[in-house]
């Protein structure tokens, strides 16, 4: 049965927004409830589009918190949880709210599908539980190897999804999926760090040799594996790895923004690299190609024309983002790009 009242948490950011406006757009059938903490990284601004929408409603507040947490979820077939602290670079300066949000919010929110025998549970989890994909990409059954705390957190959220289905029967179905990219993408992640940058003139700064690969997959493909993930029956205790099979060096993916901007490599700037640096991602699909009949519909160079095209319109946007607190986090996070 295909879910009618969804519970939406973490809407606000950037995966969440695309989703949440996908699906109010393409099922007339659905009510979507967001609930979202609205941390830096999350903004009503995702999600105005849908403001006066009557299928839509936004509570904020904090999967942490049991009373919200039980008040969103009353009346929904359907918590799709994509509420995390998602920043690799973040995590490995400070991981406790990356415990708290990613694991004990979880948990709470599984306590309260549990409870109130919620028929459906979908866990957002992702490729960085494996750690790195050395010789092959990571199948579903393939070790968990978490190298960051953030890792590490997703990896305990994601495990502990799927003890409440073989403890409890809760019906949870778990995703992992690889390196989005597209609108609405906060701009501390790579790709759209590097293209404001490029944009206003200012360096790109690469980790280490930037010969690391990532699976990179366009924001719109992932929210329709999801799609297909929480309209399908029987899927419960499942695993389910979602990725594009478009595999880029981060040198690669700069030279390319680059290229598509008219702007000189010379922007480049190689920095000191990231501890415990995942050196490739990469990730086995045939389970949702074979099972759910997904499979993904974006290149790599459309999906960054259209995601180019979406940061040169929307530059209110991220320059409103950029000149807030991120503009410490930046001066501290890239020191050296300010020393040399
Ligand atoms: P994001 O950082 O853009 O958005 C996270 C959202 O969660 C924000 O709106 C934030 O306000 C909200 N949030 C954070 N803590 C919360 C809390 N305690 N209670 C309620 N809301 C809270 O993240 P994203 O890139 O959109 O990722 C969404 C999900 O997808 C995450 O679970 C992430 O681990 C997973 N994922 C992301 C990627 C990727 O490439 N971005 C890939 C695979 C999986
Ligand atoms: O693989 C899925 C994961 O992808 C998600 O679970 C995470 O939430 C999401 O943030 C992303 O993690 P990454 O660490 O791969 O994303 P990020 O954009 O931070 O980095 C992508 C690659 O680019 C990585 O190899 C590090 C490199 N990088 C990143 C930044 C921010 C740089 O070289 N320079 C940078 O300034």
């Amino acid at each position: 049965m295909k879910p009618q009242k969804l519970l939406v948490t973490g809407g606000a950011g950037f995966i969440g927004s695309n989703f949440t406006r996908h699906i109010l757009a393409s099922d007339e059938g659905i009510d979507i409830t967001v609930l979202d903490k609205l941390t830096y990284a999350g903004s009503l601004d995702n999600l105005k589009v849908l403001e006066g929408n009557p299928r839509y409603r936004f509570v904020r507040g904090d999967i942490c918190d049991e009373k919200v947490v039980k008040e969103c979820a009353r009346g929904c077939d359907c918590i799709i949880n994509f509420a995390a602290e998602t920043h690799v670079d973040r995590s490995i300066g400070d991981p406790a709210s990356f415990i708290m949000t990613d694991v004990y919010g979880t948990y709470v929110l599984l306590e309260a599908a549990r409870e109130m025998g919620i028929p459906r549970f979908v866990q957002i989890s992702t490729d960085e539980v494996y750690g790195n994909a050395v010789s092959e990409p990571s199948k579903e059954d393939s070790p968990l190897m978490p190298q960051s705390p953030y890792a590490a957190s997703k990896a305990g959220a994601d495990r502990l999804a799927y003890s409440y289905f073989v403890t409890y029967g809760t019906p949870v179905v778990i995703t992992r999926c690889s390196n989005n990219y597209g609108p609405n993408q906060y701009p501390e992640k790579m790709i759209p760090l590097f293209l404001s940058n490029a944009m206003d003139d200012q360096p790109l700064p690469v980790y280490g040799t930037g010969e690391n690969t990532r699976d990179w997959i366009y924001v719109l493909d992932h929210v329709k594996a999801l799609e297909k993930v929480m309209n399908t029956d029987g899927l419960e205790g499942e695993v389910f790895n979602i990725g594009s099979g478009i595999e880029l060096s981060i040198l690669q993916v700069a030279a390319g923004i680059l290229d598509a901007l008219g702007k000189p490599e010379t922007l480049i700037r190689m920095v000191t690299d990231r501890p415990g640096h995942v050196q490739r991602h990469a990730v086995a699909t045939e389970k949702i190609r074979s099972q759910l009949g997904w499979a993904p519909e974006v290149d790599f160079t459309d999906g960054l024309g259209k995601t180019v095209d979406w940061y040169t319109d929307n530059r209110d946007w991220w320059e409103k983002i950029k000149s807030g607190e991120f503009k410490d986090y930046y001066r501290r996070m890239y020191k050296e790009l300010h020393e040399k």
